[in-house]
């Protein structure tokens, strides 16, 4: 059963992937061409197509190409090329992790992203939810004190971060990062952060925070790819203490093996100058899109909720539904006008005793991946049919 729930969602997705007028379901970022990263990372048609063409289709090396590695391990303070990982996207940095991690309880902010309860939970632990709050208008917040009360009483042996959050778009405060992180510190358990949203985290920077610290109880999992708009180059990575990388590595090994070298050397170029025009380009959409679903929310008469502080998703109510036939209706004809957005529930979130209409899962993901361009109509057509 739980095994069935969770290809729900993926399921959903690629059910209209490729047919939605708007698709504002998915979590990453407008879709770029191999051309598109490659010039906005400095590297020329003709340079391009002749690494391409004379890339050896060999093996990488089992840990992922060592220049890649010390890129990534740049990206987290007090870490070194002996603490990186490099992975086929996020998702196989997680589920390696998880598997070494054998937890017995996770906590992490609930709703969540599916891999991130669905892997400890295909091995048996329990998971303890610290709940994202939403206010009348849909702003969303967590209360840090009731985490750390949880916490305290579920004394779980991992606690995940995942920051920014999918699907709220909460960024979380300096204070709650620290505070969470040294409960965690002090109860001996591990933490892990999912900082696949990180490139998107923040106004001014490129990198927002990251929870990593150097020592045996503290992973996290990342990756550009949702953030540039190119989840197809399954590229990611999983930064912590080298001994346990190394066995998360022996088993990979056995399993997916290296990652394909067009994606490491794509991957690297991208890297290797965190103020390049890909990456600018792709932060001047997110707060372009950023710009315009916050207009159109201040004046929406069928929808509430907030833009994201980071990541490109955030969770967004319907007005005036009483009801899951309601919700659903509403959703339905959302469809039929070629709006495309995940509800939660098929996030498995969603309780009919929730005391806020989120809560009751009455509300969906909406991601702003779309090109700029087309995001005032999609968002137009979504106001036309929520509010009629
Ligand atoms: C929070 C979070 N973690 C991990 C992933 C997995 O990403 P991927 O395997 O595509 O890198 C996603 C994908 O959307 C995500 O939103």
């Amino acid at each position: 059963m739980e095994l069935l729930r969770s290809f729900f969602m993926e399921d959903y997705l690629e059910g209209s992937r490729f047919t939605a007028r708007y698709n504002l379901g998915e979590s990453g970022g407008r879709p770029r061409t191999v051309g598109e990263l490659l010039t906005g990372s400095g590297v020329g048609p003709q340079q391009a197509m002749d690494t391409f063409l004379s890339t050896l289709l060999r093996d990488s090396p089992n840990w992922g190409r060592a220049d890649l590695r010390e890129l990534v391990a740049a990206m987290h303070p007090g870490a070194t090329r002996d603490n990186v990982l490099i992975t086929t996207g996020t998702s196989e940095a997680l589920f390696l992790l998880f598997r070494q991690l054998r937890p017995r309880k996770v906590a992490l902010a609930w709703p969540a992203f599916q891999l991130l309860y669905e892997l400890p939970m295909q091995q048996g632990a329990e998971i303890v939810r610290l709940p994202v709050r939403w206010d009348s208008r849909g702003v969303p917040s967590v209360d840090t004190g009731e985490w750390l009360a949880r916490l305290e009483s579920e004394r779980p042996d991992v606690v995940v971060i995942n920051n920014p959050h999918n699907p709220s778009g909460l960024v979380l405060s300096p204070e709650s990062l620290e505070r969470v992180s040294r409960w965690v510190e002090k109860s001996g358990a591990t933490l892990v952060g999912d900082e696949h949203y990180r490139f998107l985290s923040s106004e001014s920077e490129t990198l927002g925070a990251t929870v990593y610290r150097p020592g045996m109880r503290s992973f996290v999992t990342g990756s550009f790819i949702k953030c540039l708009g190119c989840p197809g180059l399954r590229i990611g990575w999983c930064v912590g203490d080298t001994a346990m990388l190394a066995r998360m590595q022996n088993e990979k090994n056995y399993t997916t093996h290296t990652v394909n070298p067009v994606a490491e050397w794509i991957s690297h170029e991208v890297l290797k100058e965190l103020r390049s025009p890909a990456l600018t380009e792709a932060r001047e959409d997110w707060r372009r899109n950023r710009r315009t679903l916050a207009a159109f929310l201040e004046r929406s008469q069928g929808v509430y909720g907030v833009a994201p502080a980071g990541g490109l998703v955030t969770s967004i109510g319907v007005r005036g539904v009483a009801s899951t036939r309601e919700f659903e209706a509403k959703l339905q004809a959302l469809g039929a006008a070629g709006v495309f957005v995940l509800p939660l529930s098929a996030m498995e979130y969603g309780e009919p005793s929730g005391s806020h209409p989120l809560e009751r899962g009455h509300g969906f993901r909406l991601g702003l991946g779309i090109a700029p361009e087309l995001f005032p109509e999609a968002l137009e057509t979504l106001e036309r049919v929520t509010r009629g």
